[in-house]
């Protein structure tokens, strides 16, 4: 009667165990709850448990009961002790045959002093990873097979706990790894794309620093249409990329100080396509790039190059790569041509919105412009990229007000006109 009471307990003990393993998110936390257990269930006055750094050699008390101050936190163990534990498996060994172990004859004194008993190595698929150590039971009596059993069914479970907490620290490392060199991967990118701009821009000396202003226009559109930072990014890269197939133009038809003819403009106009070869194998990772530089010479209106695209088979990252290649083409001067008058820039985004350009991306840019204006951000890009006597030109906010009231309720499509 009285083992059958025994075994029922020991069956709720372990029972409870297992459901410590399985749902205790703090480690800590359930190995001190898994060692009462343990002690309670057997009426073992004291006793601790350590984890097993195979690197540094080393057992770590993880949690400790009745074992004070003295005990040691840190045991160092030398291989042979290693080999034995391993030899040994999960079953307990006793202290007065444990004097065959190296450790054992440093620490022993603590050992006897806190009158340990038993060492149970964890040895979980022939690793070794802790070592429960186990004080004398309350009743003084010797540990029997039968309680030996139970500790070792115990210590299994505990010994479980520990590899799986080791190996979601492993995880968690390598993905902290992951992480660090996905940012030094971007960070790369990014580097490579702004100095790729800064050599497009070379070649071009009247239009000095376009694409770099044309990733920034992007960006900005692309943030006041509520895009995601990666998303936005994406923008920004295919702003700054847009007119790389320029590189294999010659210097003399882009940097000519008068309007090209026919033949030199064919040459020019096959930068897009060439722009797209040239981005097509670099894998991009926020947005189609290459499609973005292929069609940002395109409108909605079908009368744009190469492929004469209407509103919505061009797609959407080239769209608005061409509303912010435009809109640095209205406000920088060009060899032929001195910049437009703010309030003729904003009028023309008007006008055009829904034949050249996509309605709400000329709003969002509006907008942008805006809230830098009335102060709404912090953000002085505009300012800094056009002049601050140029943005803050008068009439400029009623007349982008204005521009806003009137363009809110169209969309892209309704405005299409195909005469
Ligand atoms: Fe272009
Ligand atoms: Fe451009």
């Amino acid at each position: 009667m009285e083992n059958q009471q025994k075994l029922i307990h020991t069956f709720g003990a372990l029972a409870e165990l297992g459901n410590e393993v399985a749902h205790k998110q703090n480690f800590q936390e359930m190995m001190r709850t898994s060692l009462h257990l343990l002690l309670g269930s057997l009426a073992i006055m004291r006793g601790g448990v350590a984890r097993y750094s195979r690197f540094a050699h080393e057992l770590n008390m993880l949690t400790m009961r009745g074992l004070g101050d003295e005990f040691p936190l840190g045991l160092s163990l030398c291989y042979e002790d290693e080999r034995q534990f391993l030899v040994n498996g999960l079953f307990p060994i006793e202290v007065s045959q444990a004097g065959v172990l190296p450790f054992f004859q440093v620490y022993d004194r603590s050992f006897e002093t806190k009158k340990i008993e038993l060492l149970v190595p964890l040895v979980v698929r022939d690793e070794l990873v802790g070592v429960i150590f186990l004080g004398e039971k309350a009743n003084s009596q010797p540990f029997t097979s039968y309680d030996k059993e139970i500790i070792c069914a115990m210590a299994r479970h505990i010994g479980v706990a520990i590899v799986q907490r080791n190996l979601m620290a492993e995880l968690e490392r390598r993905a902290e790894e992951n992480r660090k060199l996905y940012d030094n991967l971007k960070m790369t990118y990014k580097d490579t794309v702004k100095a790729f701009a800064a050599a497009i821009d070379c070649k071009d000396k009247y239009t000095e620093g376009h694409s770099v202003r044309v990733g920034k226009y992007s960006e900005i559109i692309a943030e006041e249409l509520g895009w995601s930072e990666e998303e936005t990014e994406g923008a920004a890269v295919a702003g700054y990329l847009h007119d790389v197939g320029k590189l294999t133009v010659e210097r003399n038809i882009i940097n000519a100080p008068y309007r090209i003819n026919a033949k030199e403009s064919a040459e020019l106009n096959k930068h897009p396509a060439v722009g797209y070869e040239i981005l097509l194998p670099i894998h991009h990772p926020f947005a189609d790039v290459p499609l973005a530089a292929k069609y940002h010479h395109e409108r909605l209106d079908g009368n744009g190059y190469p492929d004469g695209l209407y509103d919505r088979e061009i797609p959407y990252i080239a769209k608005l790569v061409n509303l912010a290649d435009s809109f640095d083409a209205m406000t920088t001067d060009r060899p032929y041509k001195r910049r437009r008058p703010t309030n003729e820039v904003v009028e023309d985004l008007q006008r055009n919105s829904g034949k050249q350009f996509a309605p709400e991306l000329v709003t969002a840019l509006c907008r942008g412009m805006l809230k830098e204006l009335t102060s709404e951000t912090k953000s002085k890009r505009f300012r800094r990229l056009l002049g601050r006597d140029y943005m803050e030109a008068e009439g400029i906010v009623p007349l982008l007000k204005n521009a806003l009231n009137g363009m809110s309720a169209t969309s892209s499509l309704t405005l299409v006109s195909l005469d």
